[in-house]
Parts: structure tokens; C-alpha cells; sequence
């Protein structure tokens, strides 16, 4: 079904405006007009056109095509108007392309084939800029699994499973902290998965109303309520043979869940406002940053739900807990990044790297991103300390060391202060499974304070 592209003529003469829709709707639009500017908002309200038509000069004003242009500018701005201007007039036409008007035709019309042609024009460049806008928007989301960075065990441990479970239609439900890469995970099951080809559709269940929700999730019929002006389909249908992402599933009211789950237990929808279901063949993937299992004992999910959606967990873990991985994704961000603003690859001083290792991520790995991201920017050669925000540099990990009180007999503090020293790394060497720079960042030293200390106990580690 190929779908009419939608023009409004507005023109205050009746004989313009007719011939004008004749001409277009000879060409296959569907042409609404309006005779002035009060007509032209009203015809816009909450409906949407692929391109407009004014006249600048109507009901005996100058300006209202002029007002008008600057108006619709500002309401639909990725709708292009085609302004019409009186013979000669060219400064008219000059303030119009100014305003932002896409183009301009001279009357009287040398032909009805310069108007099609005109208007054509207009709407195929205003698709072409949405589909480079959809373009862009998709590359920055697009990650396929060869975009996962990581070699910790607990990471590689979620690779597996992913790798393992891809290919199964079992539903998924993905949990982790925010920025941990839950949306990462949910993109690589689908990619690993037979329906690859198929869309990927995500949807975030918090932060939208609940109605609003709902009719994007199911559609709705024409006249399900005001404003629904034709079908729409729901995203169950648009993701139909492929994956949808239900994100942040936790936020989801509960009126909402009992129809999710009767749509699961009966892979049907039913539109807003309508009585058939249509049949649809989803894999479900959800996520979320809240424990549901605790939701679900404070009666704030339902629990059915929660067993139907959680049938295959895959808990991905936060980035604190896999330190291994820090160095790695900070390659990889430099890499990432330095090609986006156009700058060098650049390396990260022992020093930077011990910071970044000895941090808590609260925001886990986009954190880690935006944090190498400003790095570059500020940087000189290096990556240095300097170019780190302050929570990164300043971090201090929480001390829980009860100190005695002095004895009577006083102590012998180097002595003190080498055992403690030395009990610390050696716990910090065995965590960081003897890597030196992981160590390091454990103990908030840099790599080359650590050797000496190494050194000075007879202690021995990797790299
Ligand atoms: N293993 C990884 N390798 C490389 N980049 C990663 C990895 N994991 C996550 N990222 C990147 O980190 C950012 C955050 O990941 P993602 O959006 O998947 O997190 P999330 O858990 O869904 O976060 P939120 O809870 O905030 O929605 C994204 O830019 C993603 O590409
Ligand atoms: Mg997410």
C-alpha cells in the first residue's frame, strides 16, 4: 500500500485554490486548503502534512503569508512550504527563503508541471533528510556483539549466555544497573538470533503515560478515542518475526501488565478500540535496574507476569566488578571517539589508569564512555590525572579500618604500617588475579609505586 503524500494550498482566491488542487491531486497528493491563515493552523492541528502551498499576499494583507510561513516553521519544522509570490516581486521572495520557505513559485504558473515538479522536489528532499536523520540515529544505536568489549570472567560469562540462549524463543529478561550494557545484551540476542533480519524494536516502559503506552504497544482502531484519527499499528505488529526490548519493565502499571501477559500466553494483540486480535510471533527481551523479585513480594508486580518474562535471567554485572574490563573499554572509547571529533588516539598515563581502576562507576560503563569522551577533549598528548573529572580523581574508597587505641607501651609504627602494607597487597594482587595495574588501582597507587613496594616485600605479580 503506498501512502498519499499530504499538501495544504492556501490561498485567500477560490480559483487558485482550485486549480491547485487539481493540479496536485492530478499527481497523486491528497490536497487539503485553507483560504488564510486562521484556516491553515486550524487544518494543521493534529493533522500532518508532507508539504504546504501559501500565497503571501491574502485578504489584503501583505504579510499573512509571511506570518504564516514563519508560524508553520515553527510548528512542523521538517514540513517544507512552497510560498507563492506575485511576478517581479523578488524581495518578497527573498524574505520568504529567509524565513525558511523551501522554495518559491512566480504567478502566473508557467505550466502545472512546474508546481508538480516544485512540490516533488520539497517532499523528496525532506525524506531524504529524514532518512539520513533515521540513518544516523540507528548507527549510534546499532551494536552488534563484535561492538562488546570485554575479557573478565564475570563478563565473559554473560557472553556465553547470550551466545547460548540467542537462538531460543524463550523470553529473556536482562538485569543490571544503569549503563551496565543491558540494552547492549538485549541488541546481541537479537543479532546472534534467526531473526537478525527482522526488527529489533525497543520500547521504554517508564516515563511515557499509561494510555500512551499502551497504544504504542498494542495500536489502536480509527476512533478508539479523540484524536485517533486512523489505525496505528502497535509496536507487537511492527516488531512481528522479530525482537522487542521491553525497557525498564519494572515501571510498567499494573493494568498494563495484565494485558502484556495475556498478550504472551496468547502471542495475539488486540488494538485499542478494536475486537479482532491479530496474530503476532515476538521474542521478548525485558530489562530493568529494579529487582522485581522484591517488586513482585510488595505486590508491585504481578507475579505471573514476572515468571512468564523471566524464564531465561541474565544479570549483567556492574562495572566496579569487573576491573579487568576498565582498560579495555577505555581503548575502546578512545578508539570510538578519537574518529568521531576527528583527534588522535591517545594513550592514558599509568597514573589516569589508576584512577580510572580505583573508581566506583555508579554509572557503569556510559559513565566510563562520557568520561573519555571529555578526557579526549581536554587532553594534551596523554590522558593524564588532570583530565579526569574531579568524582574520578578525588574518589576515595570508603575506609573501614577501626583503629586501636595506642597501648601503654607505645608501638612501633613502621612496623604497623609495613604489615598493613603488605597484607593490602597482597589481598589486592590476589583480587586483581595478579595483574599489577589492577592491583594498583585497587590500592589507589600507580603501577610504579606498586613495583617498588613489590620489591621492597619479595612479592611477585604479572605484567
Ligand atoms: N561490553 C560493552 N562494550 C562496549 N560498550 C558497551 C558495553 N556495554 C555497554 N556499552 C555501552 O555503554 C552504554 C550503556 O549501555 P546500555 O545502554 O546497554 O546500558 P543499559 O544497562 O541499558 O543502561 P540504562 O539502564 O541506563 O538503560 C552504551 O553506549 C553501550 O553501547
Ligand atoms: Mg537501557
Amino acid at each position: 500500500m503506498t501512502v498519499k503524500h499530504r499538501v495544504l494550498v492556501v490561498d485567500d482566491e477560490l480559483s487558485m485554490r482550485e486549480l491547485l488542487e487539481i493540479v496536485l491531486e492530478s499527481a497523486g497528493y491528497e490536497v487539503h486548503c485553507a483560504s488564510g491563515e486562521d484556516e491553515a493552523r486550524a487544518a494543521m492541528d493534529g493533522v500532518q502534512f508532507d508539504a504546504a502551498m501559501t500565497d503571501l499576499h491574502m485578504g489584503g494583507d501583505r504579510n499573512a503569508g509571511l506570518r504564516l510561513l514563519a508560524w508553520m516553521r515553527e510548528n512542523d519544522p521538517r514540513m517544507p512550504v512552497v510560498v507563492i509570490t506575485a511576478h517581479g516581486s523578488v524581495e518578497t521572495a527573498v524574505e520568504a527563503m529567509r524565513l525558511g520557505a523551501a522554495d518559491y513559485v512566480q504567478k502566473p504558473f508557467r505550466s502545472n508541471d512546474e508546481i508538480r515538479l516544485r512540490v516533488a522536489r520539497v517532499i523528496s528532499e525532506r525524506n531524504l533528510r529524514r532518512e539520513n536523520e533515521a540513518l544516523r540515529k540507528d548507527q549510534a544505536h546499532r551494536s552488534s556483539p563484535g561492538n562488546m568489549v570485554g575479557k573478565s570472567p564475570a563478563f565473559l560469562e554473560v557472553l556465553s549466555m547470550v551466545r547460548r540462549v540467542a537462538g531460543l524463543p524463550s523470553t529473556v529478561a536482562v538485569y543490571g544497573e544503569s549503563g551496565a550494557g543491558k540494552e547492549l545484551v538485549a541488541r546481541a540476542l537479537h543479532h546472534l538470533s534467526q531473526r537478525a533480519e527482522k526488527p529489533f524494536v525497543a520500547i521504554n516502559c517508564g516515563g511515557i503515560p499509561e494510555t500512551l503506552l499502551e497504544s504504542e504497544l498494542f495500536g489502536y482502531k480509527k476512533g478508539a478515542f479523540t484524536g485517533a484519527n486512523e489505525d496505528k499499528e502497535g509496536l507487537f505488529v511492527v516488531a512481528n518475526g522479530g525482537t522487542l526490548l521491553l525497557d525498564e519493565i519494572g515501571e510498567m502499571p499494573m493494568k498494563l501488565q495484565v494485558k502484556l501477559l495475556r498478550v504472551l500466553d496468547n502471542n495475539s494483540v488486540t488494538p485499542v478500540g478494536g475486537t479482532a486480535s491479530i496474530n503476532v510471533n515476538v521474542r521478548i527481551v525485558s530489562a530493568t535496574n529494579r529487582n522485581l523479585e522484591e517488586m513482585v513480594e510488595q505486590g508491585d508486580f504481578r507475579k505471573d507476569l514476572f515468571y512468564r518474562l523471566n524464564v531465561i535471567p541474565i544479570h549483567v554485572p556492574p562495572l566496579r566488578d569487573r576491573g579487568e574490563d576498565i582498560p579495555l573499554l577505555t581503548r575502546h572509547f578512545i578508539q570510538k571517539h578519537a574518529v568521531n571529533m576527528g583527534c588522535p588516539v591517545k594513550e592514558v598515563s599509568p597514573e589516569a589508569e589508576s584512577l580510572l581502576l580505583r573508581y566506583s562507576w555508579p554509572g557503569n560503563i556510559r559513565e566510563l564512555a562520557n568520561v573519555v569522551e571529555r578526557a579526549l577533549a581536554l587532553s594534551g598528548e596523554t590522558i593524564e590525572p588532570r583530565d579526569l573529572p574531579p568524582a574520578v580523581r578525588e574518589y576515595a574508597p570508603p575506609p573501614d579500618m577501626p583503629l586501636a587505641d595506642l597501648p601503654e607501651g607505645g608501638v612501633n609504627l613502621e612496623a604497623i604500617i609495613s604489615d598493613v602494607e603488605r597484607k593490602y597487597i597482597e589481598q589486592a594482587l590476589e583480587r586483581a588475579r595478579f595483574s599489577q595495574i589492577r592491583a594498583a588501582g585497587l590500592l589507589g597507587l600507580t603501577p610504579r609505586s606498586l613495583r617498588y613496594r613489590l620489591q621492597k616485600y619479595g612479592l611477585s605479580a604479572q605484567d
